[in-house]
C-alpha cells in the first residue's frame, strides 16, 4: 500500500514517519520548499523528541520521501492523508481553506482509486462539505475517511506508535478496511481501532479536546478560589486524582493552556454550536477561565512590584508546554505582551523555542524590550522577578543560591507549581505558586 501525506507539520510529518516505520512507502508533501529541502538533508522543521531518528532512518531506507510536487506525489498512491493546518479565523471558526484546496488538488491528480483521509482537525460536517465541493474533480472511485489525530506535541512519536485508540470515520467498508490494515501494527488489539460515522469521528476530536481543556480550567478556577480561602490546590488535586472515577490526568493548575489545539478547537466547537443556535455554556466558561488565567502572573507581578515601568522580568520557558518549540497561544505570549505594554523589560530563555520566539516577537527583540538569552541564568541578571512559564525538566531543580545572587529582587512566580515552596521561601525568596497555600 502506497501512502501520501499532505502537510509536514507536527501531525503530517509524524504520521508519515510512523507509517514508514511500519514498512509502508510514504511520500510527504509540503508547499514550503525550505521545509522539504531540509527534510531531505535530515533537518527537522520542528522540535519533537526522537523524530529525527525515525525520519532519517526511513529516508535512507527509501520508505520515506519528501516532495513539493503534490500532483506527482499523489499519482499511484492508494491512500492520501490531508494533514494541513486548520487555524482559527477571526470569528473563531476553523479556517478550512487549506483542507479544501488540497482536497481538490488531490482528486485532480489521482491516477486510480483512492482513499482520501482527512487527518486535520475539522468541524463536524466538513467531510460532507469537502465531498460536495470536490467530488466533481474525481476521475476515479474515492473512499472518504475522517481520521482525527490525538497525538500530543512532545510525545508525538509515542502517541502515534502506541495510541490509546484510533478513530476512523468511514461510510464505506473499503475505506474502513484499508484504515484497519494501516493502523493494525500500532495497536495491541484490533478493538482499539474504533470505526464510526464520519460526523461522529469529527465531533469526537473536538469533544476530547474540550473535555481535557475543561479539566484544566476547572482546576485553575479552583486554584483561584484556593488562594482566596487559604486552601492548597495541590492537596485537592491529589485527593481528586486518586478517585478512579476522576483519574489523575489534566488536573494540574497553572497559568492556562495554550498550543495549537485546545484554544483553537474549543473556539471552533463554540462556533459550530452557535451556527446551530446552541450555546455550549460549559465550553464557553472553559475559554473564559483560560483567558483570565493567562493574565494571572502579570497581576501577581503588579501586586508584588507595583509600577512595572523599567522593571526587569526574567522568564523561564516560552513554549506552550515542555518538549516542544510550539508557541501558538502560549501563556508566555500574553505575559510578554502585557509586560512590554506596562514598560517592563523581559529577559527570556527557552531550551528550544528561540527560533519560534524570534518569529513571534521580532519587533520587541529589535526594540530591546525582549531579550532572548543563551541560558536560564543569563536571563536572571539584575532581574526584579522570575516567572516560570514552562515546566521544562531543566528548570525543575535549579541552583537557587545562584538565582538569588543574580537577581536584584528574589521574587519567584511559579506558574507551574513545580518548586518546593517551603524550600525557596527558606532561601529568602518571595514565592507565589498557583492556588498553593
Ligand atoms: N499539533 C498538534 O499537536 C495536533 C494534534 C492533533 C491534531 N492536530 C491537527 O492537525 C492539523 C495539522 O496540525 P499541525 O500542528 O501539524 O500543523 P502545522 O501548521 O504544523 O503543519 C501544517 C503543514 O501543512 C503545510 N501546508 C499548508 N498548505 C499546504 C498545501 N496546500 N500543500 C502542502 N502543504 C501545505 C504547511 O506548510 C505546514 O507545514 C490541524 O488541523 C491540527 O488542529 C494537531
Amino acid at each position: 500500500m502506497k501512502l501520501c501525506v499532505i502537510g509536514t507539520g507536527y501531525v503530517g510529518l509524524v504520521a508519515g514517519a510512523c507509517f514508514a516505520e511500519s514498512g509502508r512507502h510514504v511520500v510527504c508533501v509540503d508547499i514550503n520548499e525550505q521545509k522539504i529541502e531540509n527534510l531531505r538533508k535530515g533537518i527537522m522543521p520542528i522540535y519533537e523528541p526522537g523524530l529525527d531518528e525515525v525520519v532519517i532512518r526511513n529516508h535512507h531506507k527509501g520508505n520515506l520521501t519528501f516532495s513539493t510536487d503534490l500532483a506527482a506525489s499523489v499519482a499511484g498512491v492508494d491512500v492520501c492523508f490531508i494533514a494541513v493546518g486548520t487555524p482559527p479565523a477571526d470569528d473563531g471558526s476553523a479556517d478550512l481553506s487549506q483542507v479544501f484546496a488540497v482536497g481538490e488538488s488531490i482528486l485532480k491528480a489521482a491516477t486510480g482509486p483512492l482513499v482520501l483521509v482527512v487527518k486535520s482537525t475539522v468541524p463536524v460536517g466538513t467531510q460532507d462539505q469537502l465531498r460536495e465541493r470536490c467530488e466533481q474533480f474525481a476521475q476515479h472511485p474515492v473512499d472518504w475517511v475522517s481520521n482525527p489525530e490525538f497525538l500530543r506535541e512532545g510525545l508525538a512519536l509515542k502517541d502515534f506508535l502506541e495510541p490509546d485508540r484510533v478513530v476512523i470515520g468511514a461510510n464505506s467498508q473499503r475505506g474502513a478496511e484499508m484504515m484497519l490494515d494501516l493502523y493494525r501494527p500500532f495497536v495491541e488489539d484490533a478493538s482499539q481501532i474504533l470505526t464510526m460515522a464520519p460526523r461522529d469521528a469529527e465531533l469526537c476530536k473536538y469533544a476530547c479536546n474540550a473535555m481535557l481543556a475543561t479539566r484544566i480550567s476547572f482546576m485553575n478556577d479552583l486554584a483561584n478560589l484556593c488562594e482566596r480561602v487559604g486552601a492548597n490546590v495541590e492537596s485537592i488535586r491529589r485527593g481528586m486524582g486518586t478517585d478512579h472515577r476522576i483519574g489523575p490526568h489534566f488536573l494540574f493548575s497553572g497559568i492556562g493552556y495554550g498550543g495549537s489545539c485546545f484554544p483553537k478547537d474549543t473556539q471552533a466547537l463554540l462556533h459550530v454550536a452557535r451556527q446551530y443556535d446552541y450555546e455550549l455554556r460549559i465550553v464557553q466558561a472553559v475559554e473564559d477561565v483560560n483567558a483570565d488565567q493567562k493574565a494571572v502572573p502579570f497581576f501577581k507581578l503588579q501586586r508584588l512590584l507595583g509600577d512595572l515601568k523599567q522593571k526587569k522580568i526574567a522568564l523561564w520557558g516560552l513554549a506552550f508546554k515542555p518538549e516542544t518549540d510550539d508557541m501558538r497561544e502560549a501563556p508566555s505570549i500574553v505575559l510578554i505582551q502585557r509586560l512590554i505594554e506596562a514598560g517592563a523589560r523581559v529577559s527570556a530563555y527557552d531550551p528550544v523555542a528561540e527560533e519560534t520566539a524570534t518569529a513571534v516577537f521580532g519587533d520587541a527583540i529589535r526594540s530591546g524590550a525582549l531579550r532572548l538569552c543563551e541560558d536560564e541564568y543569563q536571563a536572571l541578571e539584575q532581574a526584579d522577578a522570575l516567572v516560570l512559564a514552562t515546566e521544562w525538566l531543566a528548570f525543575r531543580d535549579p541552583d537557587f543560591e545562584q538565582i538569588r545572587r543574580l537577581m536584584r529582587q528574589p521574587i519567584l512566580i511559579d506558574g507551574r507549581n513545580v518548586y518546593n515552596a517551603e524550600k525557596v521561601k527558606a532561601l529568602g525568596f518571595t514565592y507565589e505558586g498557583v492556588g498553593r497555600r
